[in-house]
């Protein structure tokens, strides 16, 4: 491995208004504890200012735009008043230490349950077909509402007014999740969108609703606090597109071309998954999935993520290679609050606890041990 004095991995880089001094960025990763009414609890500006660094980029945990938008329990929202006082708790303590923080907005849309929303409403999508099986949680999935036109730009309004919460909230900026089969992804694949109007078909009508969140919130808070994470090789929650490499070139060079001064393109390697504890190789024929062509296609800061966990060396390997990546490494972060100077340092690893990976209270959240060279 590169020592940190020579590593890309460890020289500056701009998102934004921000000058990084480092590529190490923690990922979102949900951890369902939050209170009873979306709120972050006390926990969470331990835990978020544990793993911030003087300029490291900081990511939270997928965040719920309006009280229709959860997918799961105790997770946090930023659409009430109390929800922003309380986040303001974790930029605060994040901002003390020099870190930056962006939050990511997220509708769950079918991957969502009736109970989590409020009245019991329907679940809500592109169109009107289930996610097969039943979720991580054991529950089955359930028959979606397809979306009508005018409820797609309410959507995006909620968008728009969880950015300006998120500004208000002291966040440094918001990325958009485009990612892992919620809302957003689920009008961008062709498995899960069958509709017939200017929101389906098409490359151009499929991408459509990420595009127009995009535009609507960088209008309202900006391009350089504005970022997006999509995943065109991801399988969670049934999501398979079959134009993935066509579909996702367009959505990052519209990007390009519209928005090219956004904080950051986030994508997620072929093959990650998070639920498993052993990488998943690419077979013959799936070796093109890389995000090369994605990368090719945008000029400003790009973000790496997936698989990562598995081998620090691919991290410093990223950074050398792409000269404007960065690397966000999850579970590994998850059971290393200090990982940036364990990289720095070449420091072994705290291994991750998958068991309290969405448990309530500290344990496995605040309370993995910083490194202690006598250990
Ligand atoms: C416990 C857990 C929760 C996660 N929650 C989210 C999330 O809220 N939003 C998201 O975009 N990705 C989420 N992910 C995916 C991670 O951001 C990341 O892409 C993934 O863990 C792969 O990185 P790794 O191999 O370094 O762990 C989650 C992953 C884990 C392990």
């Amino acid at each position: 491995m590169p020592s940190a004095t020579t590593s890309a991995l460890f020289t500056p880089i701009k998102i934004g208004q921000h000058l990084l001094k480092h590529r190490v960025v923690l990922p979102p990763m949900t951890r369902m504890r939050a209170d009873d009414h979306g709120n972050p609890t006390e926990q969470y500006a331990e835990y978020y200012k544990q793993r911030a660094t003087p300029g490291g980029l900081l990511l939270t945990e997928a965040t719920a735009i309006s009280p229709s938008a959860g997918a799961f329990p105790h997770t946090a929202g930023i659409y009430t008043n109390d929800q922003i006082a309380a986040w303001k708790k974790v930029t605060d303590a994040v901002h003390e230490k020099g870190g930056i923080i962006f939050v990511q907005i997220w509708h769950g849309g079918r991957a969502s349950f009736s109970f989590l929303l409020p009245d019991n409403q329907s679940t809500v999508s592109a169109s009107d077909i289930a996610i097969e099986g039943n979720s991580p949680f054991g529950a089955p999935y359930e028959k979606p509402r397809a979306l009508e036109v005018e409820e797609i730009k309410s959507i995006i309004q909620d968008f728009v007014q969880a950015a300006k919460n998120a500004i208000a909230a002291g966040f440094d900026g918001v990325e958009i999740h485009g990612a892992n089969g919620f809302l957003v992804d689920q009008f961008i694949n062709t498995s899960s969108n069958k509709r017939t109007d200017q929101y389906g078909g098409s490359i151009e009508n499929r991408t459509r609703f990420a595009l127009e969140v995009v535009d609507a919130t960088t209008k309202a808070i900006g391009d350089d606090k504005t970022a997006i994470r999509l995943s065109p090789w991801g399988g969670f929650h049934d999501m398979k597109d079959d134009t993935a490499l066509a579909t996702w070139s367009y959505i990052t060079e519209q990007l390009e071309k519209k928005h090219p001064h956004l904080a950051y393109l986030h994508f997620i390697e072929a093959r990650s998954d998070p639920m498993t504890d052993t990488p998943t190789e690419l077979k013959e024929g799936e070796k093109t999935e890389t995000l090369d062509p994605f990368r090719a296609l945008w000029s400003g800061p790009f973000i790496s993520a997936g698989n990562y966990t598995y081998d620090m060396k691919s991290v410093f390997d990223r950074a050398e290679s792409s000269p404007n990546n960065l690397v966000a490494i999850g579970r590994a972060f998850i059971a290393n609050p200090d990982l940036v100077e364990r990289l720095r340092n070449n420091w072994k690893l705290n291994p991750y606890d998958r068991a309290t990976f969405y448990t309530s209270g500290p344990e496995g959240y605040t309370d993995y041990p910083f490194y202690d060279a006598k250990n």
